[in-house]
């Protein structure tokens, strides 16, 4: 690789966002015949590095130059010129035009779809895609939309790809048939760089590693001779523990009990059909299913935030009796123990109050819980303190507002406030979205200490193998319907993958 003049070469990279240093002298090469995965905690300056390449920004100081000759990208179209391409974390699609229209949209010359439905075609067995020309980008799954951007890109010749984030809305099976796509890319000779916090995925993947710090190139290493923890170790920057703990729960007992819960949306669309199971204390149970299976119903119908159209929800006390959830008022719910934790898309818009600090915001929450901790003003102080230390939450104090932080860190104060506060019952959903893999890893720690308490835990994740390392029971959902219920413990990625995507498995508890 030495004597080989790279694809991209970028010298001395520096760019600032006002008073924030998002990139520090980077020198980064990028190959052809290689597949380059970038990684480096939240906020060190993955996406704004590639957004140079990609012309969205300019750096302030530094050189690029492609195989070899220097440049100025200026625009995106500067970088297509380049043979650049980027699919980035949210698409660009429009979605009332159909797959092609897209693809070909802003290109100069006469709109031919037919000679365009051909070309996808021909890149579509290129590379293994299976994209629909005519389809509208309504119709499609977030899969076939990313594909529509990968093809968009290669529609327009690019030969140096990058990818951000790209997994992070695909299931195991749309994860693998990503990547059979880009090793067959990276086997025609392009260059390929992508961007994930999941380092089983940099390991089945890529070739080479490079890691960003603070917004500062650490180093770059062949993946083959790496590994998890030294990666992470080089990310964070000092050594780090890795493992997700899965103590046995203690003492289990029923504490929430579904039965043939059914829910509609407001369009008359079944969400959620029949569900029934059993949730028991000191227990996490994940629940597992592609997006929109019903994952969000079901936890907002135990908070009480979600109209039901049958069934039932028991809450059963520590003595054994039982109290209906359905038709109860959420605060009430909220106050029998059952706390909600779902964090959406948009992080910001998630019940913090951006003026004030992290100290009133954690009272902002605990004032609910009715313990009077308004009267001692020194209690949400010290839970924030503990936040702070606990999940290394980057900021100069407690009494810094809350909109100061990077979003990363917002997420860690949010999921931290939640997740502690659970009394009796959490409900949580996507509690890491977005965040690297050390604050993740610090938020598992937080759940299992809820777990050890005896809460009962209902975790929704996107990531399977954390799933499959953190729960200990794993209900998968297909469609609204309970597609099966398997112990944590032992279960195979490929089964529960299989189990999301289609009815099967045993529909019983185990
Ligand atoms: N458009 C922007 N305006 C201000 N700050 C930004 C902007 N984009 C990124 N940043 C900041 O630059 C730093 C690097 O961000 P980013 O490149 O998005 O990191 P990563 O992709 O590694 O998570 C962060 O501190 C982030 O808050
Ligand atoms: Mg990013």
């Amino acid at each position: 690789m030495d004597n080989k003049v790279a694809a991209v070469t970028m010298r001395n990279i520096t760019k600032r966002f006002g008073p924030v240093l998002a990139n520090d002298r980077v020198w980064l090469d990028i190959y052809r015949g290689e597949i380059l995965a970038l990684l480096g905690e939240n906020g060190s300056g993955k996406t704004t590095l590639m957004n140079m390449l990609s012309g969205i920004y300019f750096p302030d100081e530094g050189e690029i130059a492609i195989d070899g000759k220097p440049v100025v990208i200026r625009s995106p179209r500067d970088a297509f010129e380049l043979g650049i391409g980027m699919i980035h974390q949210h698409f660009k699609l429009v979605d009332v035009l159909s797959a092609a229209e897209n693809i070909v949209l802003g290109l100069p010359g006469k709109l031919d779809l037919k000679a365009a439905a051909q070309k996808i075609r021909a890149i579509c067995d290129a590379y293994g895609f299976e994209v629909d020309p005519e389809q509208k980008i309504y119709d499609m799954s977030v899969s076939q939309k990313q594909t529509v951007e990968i093809v968009k890109v290669l529609y327009r010749g690019a030969d140096i790809l990058i990818l951000d984030e790209p997994t992070a809305v695909l299931t195991p099976q749309e994860t693998d048939k990503l990547f059979a796509v880009l090793r067959n890319m990276r086997d025609d000779g392009k260059a390929v760089v992508i961007i994930t916090h999941k380092m089983h995925e940099v390991e089945a993947l890529s070739d080479r590693v490079a890691i960003l710090r603070h917004g500062q190139f650490i180093g770059d290493m062949p993946t083959k001779n790496t590994n998890a923890q030294e990666m992470t170790n080089m990310m964070v920057g000092h050594a780090v523990t890795l493992n997700i703990d899965r103590p046995e729960p203690e003492d289990p007992r029923p504490r929430i009990e579904v039965k043939d819960l059914t829910v509609r949306d407001v369009e008359g669309t079944v969400k959620l059909d029949s569900v029934s199971f059993t949730a028991y204390t000191g227990e996490i149970l994940g629940i597992a299913g592609i997006s929109g299976c019903g994952q969000k119903e079901l936890l907002e119908a135990i908070a009480g935030l979600q109209p039901v159209e049958a069934g039932s929800i028991s809450y059963i006390n520590d003595d054994g009796s039982r109290e209906e959830l359905l038709g109860k008022d959420p605060l009430a719910i909220k106050d029998m123990g059952v706390a909600l934790s779902f964090v959406p898309e948009d992080r910001l818009g998630m019940g913090l109050v951006g003026n004030m600090d992290l100290g009133k915001n954690m009272m902002l929450r605990s004032y609910r819980s009715g313990k009077g901790v308004f009267i001692n003003r020194r209690a949400p102080y010290k839970l924030a303190r503990e936040m702070v230390d606990f999940l290394e939450i980057a900021t100069p104090s407690v009494e810094t507002p809350v909109r100061r932080l990077s979003g990363g860190n917002v997420q860690k104060v949010l999921v931290g406030r939640e997740i502690s506060n659970a009394p009796t019952v959490l409900l949580t959903a996507y509690a890491t979205r977005g965040l690297d893999i050390n604050s993740s890893y610090l938020i598992y720690d937080t759940i299992n200490t809820q777990k050890m308490r005896g809460v009962a835990v209902l975790y929704v994740g996107e990531d399977l193998d954390v799933l499959l390392e953190l729960a200990d029971r794993i209900l998968v959902l297909c469609g609204g319907k309970v597609s099966g219920i398997v112990p944590g413990r032992g279960a195979k990625k490929r089964d529960v993958g299989l189990m999301m995507t289609k009815l099967g498995g045993n529909a019983h508890e185990q």
